[in-house]
């Protein structure tokens, strides 16, 4: 449900983000690839070389990252998820890589990594073991910030929450905070947000003060379903979750799985541009070596990363919901707008959007200058806040706008 009527979502939208993790890190919602919807936990390398979890995947993805594109697009780490330790610590406890599939270990992967301009995201789970069965890090927290994860240099730690001890969740907070000791700038996705919800609303305050990002509801699947269950929940919680978003800290609704099998070209658009207003981290998790070049094209809009990476760093929100069309809104530097309009109604074809419905249209008086962003990018010209402007919006997909004021609102800015 929708439940942000206008002026609530003024009220969110001003009030400043608590304190952030102070690292340095994530300033602009993190970019990147991570192996899990793909790939999962394919260990299998005797059956399926090119797509087990093995250094030579995340070698490959690095290349491939250079050379099409995408990191000149922003997307900056290569992240390893799950199924990569050996099911035993070494001699010392500390965790290792599986050496059939990481012959190099993990430190030579991040050298490698480094070498083309990226950083290295690595996983570890915060409870006895990780969600797949591997080792986890409860009791090692001390040993693993010493060694492995800084002595590696890598640059991000996926810290996922299963199998945890609740009473710890102070010590973890400490924990955390106190890597800034060993002098390297990890930054920190956590994952206990979502398994804490079912019990109480997590502290965001502590969560912001600990993380860099953090996720707070289910995995995303495949499927349109999926993402919308995704943006359901969190319409239903933005004014829980929204204003602990801002520079250095973000919520984290699960990775892109733009250019895979599940979701239709304008699903894919709508995903590319709800994520964009959310703020959320653009971690794509598909096969970058084969994606066919409309999704590629779409992950790579630099307009719409612009809007995800704008350095206001005011998540956007949910404002209307109306005629089965939902309206999100996110507020930009310069006193621009986004307003993403998604078509909910997934029957028949193309439905037309009255623009001025949109609440954040107000910002548009005496006049303002409207680009659209999706489907196709089109300047709609000077507009007013009488307009008869009407977008199209296809079945499940997202016409993506932004509105630039000519002169000052007199009134309220979002
Ligand atoms: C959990 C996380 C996923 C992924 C898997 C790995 O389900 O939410 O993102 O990391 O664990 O096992």
């Amino acid at each position: 449900m929708c439940r942000a009527v206008f002026l609530l979502a003024l009220t969110v939208l001003v009030c400043p983000a608590a304190e952030a993790l102070d690292n340095g890190l994530a300033l602009k919602p993190t970019m990147g690839w991570l192996h899990w919807e793909r790939f999962m936990c394919n260990t299998d390398c005797d059956k399926d070389p090119n797509n087990c979890i093995s250094e030579r995947l995340y070698m490959q993805m690095a290349d491939v990252m250079v050379k099409e594109g995408w990191k000149e697009a922003g997307y900056e780490y290569v992240c390893i998820d799950d199924c990569w330790p050996s099911h035993q610590r070494d001699a010392k406890g500390r965790l290792q890589a599986d050496p059939k599939r990481f012959p190099g270990g993990i430190k030579k992967l991040a050298d490698y990594v480094h070498s083309k301009g990226l950083k290295l995201g690595i996983y570890a789970d915060v409870g006895k073991n990780t969600c797949a069965g591997y080792p986890g890090s409860l009791g090692y927290y001390e040993r693993e910030r010493r060694s492995a994860f800084a002595d590696w240099d890598v640059d991000l730690l996926k810290f996922d929450g299963c199998y945890m001890d609740w009473k710890l969740l102070e010590k973890l907070h400490e924990h955390v905070k106190s890597t800034k000791q060993t002098g390297r700038s990890i930054l920190y996705s956590c994952e206990w947000p979502l398994y804490e919800w079912p019990y109480k609303q997590p502290d965001y305050k502590a969560i912001r003060e600990t993380c860099n990002h953090w996720r707070n509801f289910a995995d995303v699947y495949d499927s349109w379903s999926s993402i919308k269950s995704i943006l359901d929940w969190t319409a239903s919680h933005q004014d829980i979750i929204v204003p602990s978003a801002g520079p250095g800290g973000w919520n984290d609704p699960d990775m892109l799985v733009i250019g895979n099998f599940g979701l239709s070209h304008d699903q894919q658009e709508s995903q590319m541009a709800l994520w964009a207003i959310m703020a959320a981290p653009l971690l794509v998790s598909n096969d970058l070596r084969d994606i066919c070049p409309r999704s590629k094209k779409l992950l790579q809009n630099t307009d719409i990363i612009a809007i995800n990476q704008d350095p206001l760093g005011k998540q956007g929100l949910c404002t209307i919901k109306m005629d089965s069309f939902e309206v999100w809104e996110r507020p930009l530097s310069k006193k621009r707008l986004a307003i993403a309009v998604l078509n909910t109604q997934e029957i028949g074809g193309p439905r037309g959007f009255f623009i001025r419905a949109a609440p954040g249209w107000k910002i548009c008086d005496p006049q303002c200058n409207v680009t659209q962003i999706l489907p196709q990018y089109k300047e709609l010209g000077v507009q007013t806040p009488h307009t008869k402007l009407v977008v199209s919006v296809n079945p499940s997909g997202t016409t993506l706008l932004t509105v630039t004021p000519t002169s000052d609102y007199a009134g309220l800015i979002l």
